[in-house]
């Protein structure tokens, strides 16, 4: 699209947490592979006063540096720079704009800036750089941003006003890192490319879909950030709701990124506010009788978390898509820190086999469910009735039809999250973004039940606490089972 092929790309916040535990580290993989463009420079900035060496000595337990690339990895050191400002000042922005033109030796390089910033800062700095750092045309400016997008319907649509006044839809990249990950792009394929589950994707045949995240690390020291926001924010308003729109779209007209986006926010617009029934919370508390010393501590022995802090580090929501397609089927999804593993996944569970000849005693067989593993150890395998093999008649087991990764694709490297969605930016691919709409849709949603939670006199909500370490919530899966999700 532009005619200069030399590119600075800015990391803002370029001393924080996520800077140095993702961007950096995602940048340098980009350059070790040599993914990314030949004239290409890093700009780092932030307030404190830092050089270049002290960001990368911030990073480097995170580079995963082997002893072979150091020197690559030294050229790579050489082509970044730093430089402190404040985030309000708009001579601090000239002064970085300047140095970028004396760094890059031209004043056309395509610019990209990464926001790895508090959100309280997003407006200002946003404004301010394009109304200072845009580069001379035709080259391109794209802009970068991290969630959280607002805290609500209310404070999200301001940020979102606020952006589209400085920047045009197309300058703008809010990332959803599940959006990056492999199984989650391979939801499309998976829907629309085979016809014995486009079938079937539907209220006749589906009992309950959930989605779960589950992680088995504690708040770590985030409790900061945290307390402010909760499960339902972290996670289950963008990462969930996201996965959610895929699986429950409507089939687009092509795979440009803006049909896709298109069906995901038509279908978020059937979906009605989330009502507090369909709520359930959780705040993990430490288990004393562990071994492990970090589930000895609870949510609340966290520094950054204020003692009395009712914020849910785990939550269930049930929500009813209203459409031909999904009316009756719930979707059911969970989230939660401090629990007894690390795992993303998608269940679709199908209904009863009707008039079923092998129903013992009045014993069902099991239902058919297709799951979706996104991590760890991505795969897809199908729940399923098998006869016993090797006996007499017909004595009916589930199995699974299965198709893990590791196997089938021996070899084959999936990229992280965040390598292929910088690429994307590179290359001006949105498909794998928030676009302002969804945003609002997934707001619109959540946004009801969030006032009630974050009203510390409310009556209704009820924070049940769990041990680290434990499955989950009882409570939680009770309400599955009135919803039609069985256990098997
Ligand atoms: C982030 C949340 O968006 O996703 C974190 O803020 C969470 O709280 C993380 O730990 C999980 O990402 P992943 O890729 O490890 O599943």
């Amino acid at each position: 699209k532009s005619s200069s092929n030399t590119y600075i790309f800015f990391v803002f916040g370029a001393s924080g947490d996520l800077a140095k535990k993702k961007i950096y580290p995602t940048l340098w993989w980009l350059y070790r592979d040599g993914l990314l463009p030949e004239n290409i420079i890093f700009i780092g900035y932030a307030r404190s006063a830092l050089t270049v060496e002290k960001v990368f000595q911030n990073c480097e337990k995170y580079m995963k540096l082997q002893d072979s690339e150091r020197d690559l990895y030294k050229k790579f050191i050489s082509i970044n720079s730093y430089v402190s400002g404040s985030y309000d000042n708009p001579k601090d922005f000239q002064r970085l704009h300047n140095e970028a033109n004396k760094i890059a030796k031209e004043e056309t390089a395509n610019r990209l800036f990464y926001l790895a910033l508090p959100p309280s800062v997003y407006g200002s700095v946003s404004e301010l750089i394009s109304s200072n750092c845009r580069p001379k045309e035709p080259a391109w400016l794209r802009l970068i941003v991290e969630k959280p997008f607002g805290k609500d319907l209310e404070s999200s649509n301001n940020l979102s006003k606020h952006l589209s006044k400085h920047y045009k839809e197309e300058e703008i990249y809010r990332i959803d890192h599940y959006l990056g990950k492999e199984m989650v792009q391979n939801l499309v394929v998976l829907r629309f490319a085979n016809r014995i589950f486009s079938r079937v994707w539907n209220r006749d045949s589906i009992a309950a879909i959930i989605i779960i995240f589950k992680e088995d690390i504690g708040t770590q020291g985030r409790g900061g950030y945290f307390d402010e926001f909760g499960i339902i924010r972290d996670v289950i308003q963008n990462h969930l709701m996201q996965i959610l729109s895929i699986v429950a779209m409507e089939a687009p007209r092509s795979t440009k990124g803006e049909d896709i986006r298109d069906e995901k926010v038509k279908v978020l617009r059937r979906i009605q506010p989330i009502k507090m029934e369909d709520v359930t919370l959780g705040q993990y508390v430490g288990d004393k009788n562990s071994s492990n010393e970090e589930h000895r501590k609870g949510y609340l022995d966290d520094e950054g978390v204020p003692k009395d802090s009712k914020t849910p580090t785990f939550a269930q929501v049930v929500m009813h898509i209203n459409n031909e397609r999904w009316d009756g089927v719930p979707f059911i999804l969970r989230g939660g820190k401090a629990l007894n593993e690390k795992k993303a996944e998608v269940r679709i569970q199908f209904r009863d086999m009707p008039g079923s000849m092998f129903e013992v005693d009045g014993e069902k067989t099991a239902r058919d469910e297709l799951v979706i593993r996104v991590q760890p150890n991505e795969a897809i395998y199908l729940k399923m009735n098998n006869k016993r093999p090797g006996e007499m008649g017909f004595r009916v087991e589930e199995t699974e039809l299965d198709l893990t990764y590791n196997e089938r694709y021996q070899g084959v490297k999936l990229p992280d999250a965040y390598e292929r969605l910088i690429l994307d930016v590179f290359m001006g691919h949105q498909i794998n973004f928030v676009r302002s709409d969804e945003l609002e849709e997934a707001w619109r949603i959540v946004t009801p039940v969030l006032s009630e939670i974050d009203d510390k006199n409310n009556k209704n909500v009820n924070v049940i606490p769990y041990p680290f370490g434990s499955s989950g919530l009882q409570e939680a899966f009770d309400i599955c089972s009135k919803y039609d999700y069985t256990y098997s």
